[in-house]
């Protein structure tokens, strides 16, 4: 077996032979004329002149393989007390059928599909039968509020649009349906029909002449044998699009190929998460978020493996022992989960009591992954699992690792606060704000060397000026990942913090200048700044500030009542908006920029130092007593 170091050597010697080797593990309907074509696309694109499809890569292969029988989705619901499994073969009738369905709705290669579902099987069903007829998905979470989706709806401009009756959050049930009404109302581009999953905790009425019964229609196909056939597709057309957040309240559409994707997906199973066909493998993310798409639904089934979809929480459903029980009666190996589940674990039982109820002897290794891993939770994890805890470095713009420690490859020691070593394919540089390399231990902007590994972003939905200008332009030659970091004398990584005004909250990506926007839409609000608190449950909380308008005379808990509300309505409850402060002016700079990095370090009573350019340092002191005064510090 190759060792890591090995591995990335060999990588590095000859990218296009590298790929071209784990390109052999994929079913080609044609083979790729170039590995990496060079006069393509910004940085080049993977797999050029190949055709392929990645449902019948995921799925079909394996039945044609004689693994019809072996279950590729358990589904595990708490909340609804539900426990299903499907076979390949099983999973393959039902997709088969949903693509018919979607043809028949006049889905074709090419047109988008917004998927927007709680977690059920019938999520990753939709998005395979997207696949399978070459139709681009675009999976919008749960949590989002009915704008957020209208804004996705607008921008991709899909023919039809997959959804439930209702999403289940512990203690509360959500009604999509009103949701999806209110988005399509607001949007501009208008869905020709919509396929609703009905469920029993809570059904919904059907709009006439426009929605579908999911289980109806997938049953009728069904029994009348119809299905559709995997439509070949180029390897660099589009899989996906995958909204994530962006500086503005304009979300950034990731796009995801088709051949690059899969050949790196497929690679990272045995050689980073040490993984064989027929394991159990369960990623607790949702398939709203890039690790949903890819270690839920693509990866597992790619590689062979049975996949979960669990629809509950780590606490709460019923208790602090849910993961414990989920990897018990599935015979889970690996586990990949955002470091904010551990915290919420070991904060009901921190001594990890419910674990002496369980039988986890087939657990192998737990990955996190999502925001930093802090150096106590990976200790209380190791300690009390006894596996192997790796935390790995992983953005939306790239689907897979960026940097990590591959079990397969034989582990690397364990640094703690890091996530480890680049992987093949990601050639990563510490530079300053000027594009000069800083020596080693030094913090600077983390960027990778272009061309960018398989399955990495090509660009962004409909917006090829913003791709370059977010990403290529600030440091020509390299992608800008927009977290700052340090490389150390060893070559691990070490994520210290974003370079823009993204926070992570409960490993959910956020940006602040979003709430900003929602706040700044109230009429009684002059002014506002959002900014990341430190939290010990989930990373990261966004905390407002906002400044009234003259003689608005409003009662501040009263209107934080409401621009808590107005955040919750307008992006949702992942939001996780709780809190505004009124202040009575904000801190500028003589140019008149907001200093949210000072606000910030002030929230979590941090040492900072004067920003030169402060147009007037009182500021910060009347910040510090508004916030001493909430007793949000001191
Ligand atoms: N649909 C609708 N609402 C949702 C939702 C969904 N799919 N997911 C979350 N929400 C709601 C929650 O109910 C909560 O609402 P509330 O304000 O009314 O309580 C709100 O959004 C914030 O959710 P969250 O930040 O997740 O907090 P939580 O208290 O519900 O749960 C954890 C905290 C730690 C248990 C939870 O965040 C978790 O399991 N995290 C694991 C990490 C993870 O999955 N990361 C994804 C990337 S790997
Ligand atoms: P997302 O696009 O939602 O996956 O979020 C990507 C961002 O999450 C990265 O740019 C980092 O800021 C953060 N992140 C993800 N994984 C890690 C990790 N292992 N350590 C530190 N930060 C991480």
């Amino acid at each position: 077996m190759p060792t890591y170091e090995e591995t990335y050597a060999a990588w590095a010697a000859d990218p296009q032979a590298f790929w071209a080797g784990a390109a052999e593990d994929i079913d080609w309907f044609t083979p790729a004329t170039h590995v990496l074509n060079p006069d393509k696309g910004v940085y080049g694109r993977w797999f050029d002149g190949a055709t392929c499809n990645t449902c019948y890569n995921a799925i079909d292969r394996h039945v044609e393989a004689g693994h019809g029988d072996r279950l590729a989705v358990i589904y595990d619901s708490p909340v609804t007390e539900t426990v299903a499994r499907y076979t390949y073969a099983e999973a393959q009738t039902q997709i088969s059928a949903l693509a018919h369905v979607l043809r028949g709705m006049g889905v074709e290669k090419g047109d988008r599909v917004v998927i927007y579902m709680p977690m059920v099987p019938q999520a990753v069903f939709a998005m395979l039968a997207c696949a399978r007829l070459g139709a681009v998905h675009s999976v919008v979470f749960g949590g989002f509020a009915a704008k957020e989706l209208a804004t996705r709806i607008d921008d991709a401009a899909p023919k039809v649009i997959i959804s439930a009756s209702c999403g289940i959050e512990p203690g509360r049930v959500i009604a999509y349906k009103p949701l999806l009404d209110e988005a399509i109302e607001m949007s501009t581009s208008k869905p020709t029909g919509c396929v609703i999953l009905q469920r029993e905790t809570q059904t919904c009425d059907l709009t006439e002449g426009r929605d579908v019964d999911y289980a109806a229609a997938v049953g009728a196909a069904i029994d009348a044998g119809q299905g559709t056939e995997c439509v070949p597709v180029a390897a660099t057309d589009p899989l996906y699009i995958l909204y994530t957040s962006g500086t503005t309240g304009q979300p950034k559409g990731v796009v995801r190929d088709n051949g690059g994707h899969m050949v790196a997906l497929k690679w990272s199973m045995p050689n980073i998460y040490d993984i064989k066909p027929g394991e159990v493998f369960w990623a607790a993310s949702d398939v709203g978020w890039v690790v949903g798409h890819s270690y839920i639904c693509y990866a597992p089934l790619l590689h062979g493996c049975t996949t979960l979809v669990y629809e509950g929480k780590p606490v709460g459903t019923p208790d602090a022992g849910a993961f414990w029980r989920v990897m018990q009666d599935h015979d889970v190996v690996s586990l990949f989960t955002a470091p904010t589940a551990f915290r919420a674990i070991k904060k009901e039982d921190p001594k990890g009591a419910l674990l002496a109820d369980y039988d986890l002897s087939k657990l192998r290794s737990l990955f996190l992954a999502g925001e930093r891993s802090d150096p106590a939770t990976i200790e209380w994890a190791q300690d009390k699992l006894n596996v192997p805890v790796i935390d790995h470095w992983w953005q939306t713009e790239t689907g897979w690792t960026i940097s990590g420690n591959p079990l397969g490859l034989g582990m690397l020691p364990v640094k703690l606060g890091s996530p480890g070593k680049p992987m093949p394919g990601y050639d990563i540089h510490v530079l300053d704000d000027a594009g000069k390399e800083v020596a080693p231990g030094t913090l600077g902007n983390i960027v990778c060397k272009l061309p960018l590994p398989p399955s990495v972003f090509p660009t962004l939905w409909n917006a090829e000026e913003r791709f370059l200008s977010s990403y290529m332009n600030d440091f020509p030659g390299y992608y800008a990942t927009s977290d700052a970091g340090i490389v150390d004398e060893d070559g691990y990584l070490f994520i210290m913090a974003r370079t823009d005004d993204i926070i992570n909250v409960a490993g959910h990506r956020l940006s602040t200048g979003a709430m900003e926007e929602v706040l700044a839409s109230h009429p009684d609000i002059a002014e506002c700044a959002v900014v990341g608190k430190a939290d010990d449950l989930k990373g990261q909380m966004p905390l407002g500030l906002y400044v009234t308008n003259d003689g608005a005379g409003r009662d501040a808990a009263e209107l934080e009542k409401e621009l808590v509300q107005l955040v919750r309505a307008k992006i949702g409850a992942v939001a996780a908006f709780k809190t505004a402060v009124a202040v009575k002016r904000l801190p500028k700079t003589r140019s008149g920029k907001v200093l949210r990095g000072t606000v910030q370090k002030i929230a979590d009573a941090a040492e900072f130092k004067m920003p030169a350019a402060i147009d007037d340092p009182a500021i910060l002191d009347e910040i510090s007593e508004a916030l001493t005064a909430r007793k949000l510090i001191g």
